[in-house]
């Protein structure tokens, strides 16, 4: 369901992001509405994980501002977890040796206004505010499928749960919008087919999902509309049977020029100067990130 009348819950506009000479993510401009699931895609180092940490304050973007519900966000990682924005990492950020639920519990706190004093006196307010949020904890955990797996150290889950769990975490901040940044790597297809019916459960409840994955076909399937980030800028966004015919999305996945592609003038230099040099150089990071992408291609064109 597309529902692009009502007003967006996210709403990034302009957002650049430099490292030194390099720009990440260039002028950016993305809507996530109420009730849609996003879908972002790109090959590797496009700057997709990039963008992410622009919305969610880890990064201060360079140029640009992320609104959510209609306010400018500080670019703190707290405050806009409290505004209602919550996310999971493409490297697993778990409590290693804290249990599940407890976890989740982690994720809980922004949503707690029990103070400091009230924690370490562990007065009534204290002891009720602690047992609603392990109801909570509890129903989120059932949610996902790991409350069977409450009491295990978060260490000890497979990978699969592992990313069930972050989820779990993210939700327990009660988002109006879930940025989830590959969560099915590593999964088997039966641990993805679930993870694409948890999406559109959580999504049914009311959070809007902005969606970062390299399996097109879960992205495909999940995805009312589907942001192309290539070399940092967004290079074609529409549904997915827009974005799957798109010509040029498949030419930046397999790495072949197209006319106005981000970074062709400068990939035609480095072309013509390599030309130009005999004989030619094997190695080096650029043949990397080459291969890199080929070897996403190989993955993702099934
Ligand atoms: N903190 C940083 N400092 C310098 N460069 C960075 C930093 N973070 C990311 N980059 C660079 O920004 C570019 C985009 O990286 P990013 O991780 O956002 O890509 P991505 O689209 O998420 O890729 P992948 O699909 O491989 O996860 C890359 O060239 C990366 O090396
Ligand atoms: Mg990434």
């Amino acid at each position: 369901m597309t529902t692009t009348t009502t007003s967006p819950v996210l709403t990034a506009t302009g957002v650049t992001m430099r490292f030194g000479g390099l720009t990440a993510v260039q002028s950016v401009d993305l809507d996530v509405h109420p009730g849609e699931i996003v879908g972002l895609i790109g090959p590797n180092g496009a700057g997709k994980t990039t963008f992410f940490n622009c919305l969610t304050g880890l990064y201060v973007p360079t140029e640009g501002s992320v609104a959510y519900q209609g306010t400018v966000l500080p670019p703190k990682p707290h405050l806009v977890t409290q505004a209602g924005i919550a996310r999971t990492f493409q490297n697993i950020r778990l409590f290693a040796n804290m249990t599940v639920l407890e976890n989740v519990l982690v994720g809980r706190h922004t949503r707690t206004r029990e103070g400091l004093w009230s924690a370490l006196l562990r007065g009534p307010g204290f002891k009720r505010a602690e047992a609603a949020s392990k109801t909570r904890a509890m129903e989120l955990l059932e949610f996902t499928g790991l409350a069977d797996k409450a009491d295990h150290l978060s260490r000890n889950l497979p990978y699969g749960e592992q990313r069930k769990l972050e989820i779990a975490r993210a939700l327990a901040s009660d988002p109006g919008l879930l940025l989830l940044d590959e969560p099915t790597a590593g999964m088997n297809p039966q641990e993805t087919r679930a993870t694409e019916e948890l999406v559109f459960a959580i999504r049914d409840l009311g959070t809007a999902v902005l969606v970062i994955e390299h399996d097109m076909r879960f992205i495909f399937n999940l995805c009312d509309r589907v942001a192309v980030l290539v070399q940092g800028q967004k290079l074609v966004e529409g549904t997915s049977e827009v974005v799957q015919s798109d010509e040029r999305v498949i030419a930046a996945y397999l790495g072949t020029p197209f006319e106005g592609a981000p970074g062709a003038e400068e990939a035609a230099e480095v072309e013509a100067a390599e030309a130009g040099a005999a004989p030619r150089a094997t190695g080096g990071a650029a043949q990397d990130e080459a291969q890199r992408g080929t070897t996403a291609r190989t993955e993702d064109g099934q």
